[in-house]
């Protein structure tokens, strides 16, 4: 009871706030996500992500290197290929953009490729999987994603990211790793994956807006934090080796559930539309940027997340390299 106890004391000062700190954001805590776009051929600009640009193939290399440099340990790639079709045929090209990005990389730097595995990028209608009569087929998409899967791994992929919220995805996508001798390719679940309107800078960047209807029949509906584990239970099982949550600030109750509940590595992703808000407001004047994003960044990390995916790593890296918050 007060007045013996001050929780003033320890704020005092610098040194004494120091020890008390229960949370530590670091370098290593993040993962750069970026897109390389087939039909560039120039850094082109991405409107709705203030700062952020999609990538020709020519300068993958050096992006990635610049992460590794300062110390983020992965990398994530979204590919925007040049032609899309029904299918989606170009996310298992051998010669695919994104296959070529994960080979340009590995050429030149040691940073762990993760790959994103969705259709939506690469279908023409922009759903995540083959269409029946206007539906996702879902056992017909997991034929597709193991396709993905082997073409990202025979490229060099360190770990494939499942993004479609198909049901049965990362047990499909194991067998197939298995079957052609990825057995050490690892699979990070986009476990709890919700119906997000967070989404909408990306889908601008990635140009993968589905034309008619929304995403709905797959990904999760944001009231639903037992359903979440549920599905993280079943990805676990499926055989991931990573689970998240996406997003990540509207959902920070889901990721300490998750840390409760699991005791595997669990990933955050801090996406576009947190990003762009935050970006939207700095440009204003509104609010301190570089502040906020260290507080988004370490507030992730409290919830409970290993490894946090953001567009603002390399900002963010600079800053904890250059020590200030
Ligand atoms: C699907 C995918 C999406 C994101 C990551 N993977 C978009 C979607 O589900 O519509 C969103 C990422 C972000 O908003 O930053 N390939």
């Amino acid at each position: 009871m007060f007045p013996e106890n001050r929780m003033r004391r320890l704020r005092m000062r610098p040194k004494t706030r120091q020890m008390v700190s229960e949370t530590v954001l670091t370098q290593n805590d993040l993962i750069y996500p970026f897109f390389v776009n087939e039909g560039i051929r120039k850094r082109k600009p991405i409107p709705s992500m203030p700062g952020v640009e999609a990538l020709p193939l020519s300068e993958v290399a050096k992006e990635a290197k610049r992460a590794e440099a300062l110390g983020i340990p992965a990398v994530l790639l979204f590919g925007i290929p040049a032609m899309k079709d029904e299918e989606g045929g170009s996310a298992w090209d051998e010669n695919g953009i994104v296959q070529k990005a994960v080979m340009e990389i590995k050429r030149v730097s040691d940073v762990a490729v993760v790959t994103d595995l969705c259709l939506c990028e690469y279908t023409s209608h922009g759903h995540c999987g083959a269409l029946r009569k206007g539906k996702i087929e879902n056992d017909e998409t997991l034929r597709l994603y193991a396709k993905v899967a082997q073409s990202q791994a025979g490229a060099g992929a360190d770990i494939i990211a499942p993004s479609g919220m198909m049901d049965g995805q990362v047990a499909a996508i194991r067998a197939a790793l298995d079957e052609k001798g990825f057995e050490d390719v690892a699979i990070m679940a986009y476990s709890a994956k919700f119906a997000s309107a967070f989404y909408g800078p990306f889908r601008d960047a990635a140009e993968s807006a589905p034309k008619f209807g929304d995403r709905k029949s797959h990904q999760m509906d944001p009231a639903n934090v037992r359903e979440a584990l549920r599905e993280m239970e079943l990805d676990l099982n499926e055989g991931a080796d990573i689970i998240m949550v996406k997003p990540a600030l509207a959902y920070l109750d889901v990721i300490s559930a998750a840390r409760r509940e699991f005791r595997v590595p669990i990933a955050a992703y801090n996406v576009s539309g947190e990003y762009s808000m935050l970006k939207a407001a700095a440009q204003r004047g509104w609010i301190d940027g570089e502040r906020m994003i260290m507080e988004t960044l370490l507030s992730i990390k409290r919830a409970g997340a290993d490894m946090i995916i953001t567009y603002h790593a390399l900002e963010a890296a600079e800053m904890l390299r250059g020590g200030s918050k």
